[in-house]
């Protein structure tokens, strides 16, 4: 199993992984999506499963012929800007490295088995994450997947379609979405739960709700060296404002919020702004935590426009509320991967994910393998050999478990 994780792991790193800083660059339909497709359309032949793509762009590799109650496990293989190499793929090459576990234990599952990667986990080119599986799913209509654009202004339709598929046929697929018996991924712990008790697998628990926020503030463009202060009208004032609010908000939350991304028009250095675009992300252990959060941050952040006679835009571009696994599932599969007898310690996460977008649907359930790290999202994100070996082992566990295998010459 070591040998064929690791060879899977070997042919995917070098994809899509930018040469200075050494982060990936995976972004959906772009020249590196393309090759980390066919990265995995090639693995999942070589292994005898048959691919295909459905109506969204997802990716889906099939054991045995696609049918009702399957058991389908898998993850994404686009990243964040600069982010890390386990997020996603570990999850795509571990369930690939899991099937041929099966088969070395001479196992063959008694339901369908599908190995999946969902297209724009990280909605890092297009904003609202989770894209593929929101789409099966009908968490998302397909008039807005369509309309949405990258940086640089071009939507998510005309991106697919140079892609090669065909943005006119996206949308929920009740018939897709209704094969799926139980859906498992497995995924980097992203903090340092299972370093702390000294573990290499958990159990996901829930998932915090979260969502994005852009904030439009616009003002006056003018010189910066002849224009008084008082005559001024800079966006970004109240910007900084909102950062500041924000992260005050978080903390008399116990929350988690984050402005990582801003535009600033026209980015010039002897120029006061005409306007400063952030995007506020926030994750809170609860639904009405959440809103309270978000709304004392839109406060702060109207106030302080108001204050430096800038307005203000706010628009909710995605929310995904709190997932709480299954606890029977959750448990029987903490039970059947823990160690000496111990179960694997069960975890809630501040990271959005596809299985969380699909629990709305389908019984849903995640693994997590030890980052000694901590980090995700960025190009330290980790996981050792040993463990990820230990993750595949785990997940061949489970997939054994749910699909009945039985053994090449009957029942076990
Ligand atoms: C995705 O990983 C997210 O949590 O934003
Ligand atoms: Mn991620
Ligand atoms: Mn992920």
């Amino acid at each position: 199993m070591s040998d064929t994780f690791d060879g899977l792991w070997a042919g995917l790193a070098p994809l899509g992984r930018h040469r200075s800083t050494g982060g990936y660059r995976r972004f959906s339909w772009s020249a590196a999506d393309a090759e980390v497709r066919a990265w995995f359309a090639a693995a999942a032949a070589d292994r005898g499963l048959d691919v295909e793509t459905d109506r969204n762009g997802n990716l889906w590799a099939w054991w045995g012929a696609p049918g009702p109650d399957a058991v389908v496990t898998g993850s994404h293989l686009d990243s964040v800007p600069d982010g890390g190499a386990f997020d996603g793929p570990l999850g795509v090459a571990g369930a690939l490295a899991a099937v041929d576990e099966l088969r070395r234990r001479g196992l063959r599952p008694a339901r369908p088995l599908a190995v999946t990667v969902f297209v724009e986990e990280e909605g890092a080119r297009f904003g609202v994450p989770c894209l593929g599986s929101r789409l099966l799913t009908g968490a998302i209509t397909p008039e807005r997947a369509r309309g949405l654009t990258d940086a640089d202004g071009l939507s998510w339709a005309k991106a697919m379609a140079a892609a090669g598929l065909d943005p006119d046929r996206i949308g929920a697929d009740p018939e897709r979405a209704g094969r799926i018996g139980v859906f498992v991924e497995l995924h980097i712990e992203q903090g340092r739960a299972l370093v702390h008790r000294g573990v290499p697998l958990g159990v996901a628990s829930a998932v915090w709700p979260h969502g994005r926020w852009r904030l439009d503030f616009s003002g006056q463009a003018d010189h910066a060296g002849t224009t008084r202060l008082a005559d001024r009208n800079d966006p970004m004032l109240p910007f900084a404002e909102t950062v500041l609010a924000a992260r005050e908000a978080a903390e008399a939350h116990d929350a988690v919020a984050t402005i990582g991304k801003v535009h600033v028009a026209p980015n010039g250095t002897n120029a006061i702004p005409s306007r400063v675009r952030a995007w506020l992300d926030a994750r809170a252990p609860e639904d009405v935590v959440l809103r309270a959060l978000v709304d004392q941050v839109n406060e702060a952040a109207r106030r302080s426009s108001v204050r430096h006679g800038v307005a203000l835009a706010s628009y909710q571009e995605s929310l995904t509320p709190i997932v709480k696994f299954r606890p029977g599932l959750r448990d029987r599969l903490a039970a059947l991967i823990g160690a000496e007898g111990a179960p694997a310690p069960v975890l809630p996460t501040g990271a959005g994910h596809d299985a969380g977008t699909l629990a709305a649907a389908v019984p849903t359930a995640m693994l997590f393998v030890r980052n000694p790290t901590g980090v995700s999202h960025a190009p330290d994100e980790f996981a050792e050999p040993a463990d990820c070996h230990a993750g595949v082992a785990a997940l061949a566990d489970v997939l054994a478990e749910l699909a009945g295998a039985e053994t090449e010459r009957g029942a076990r």
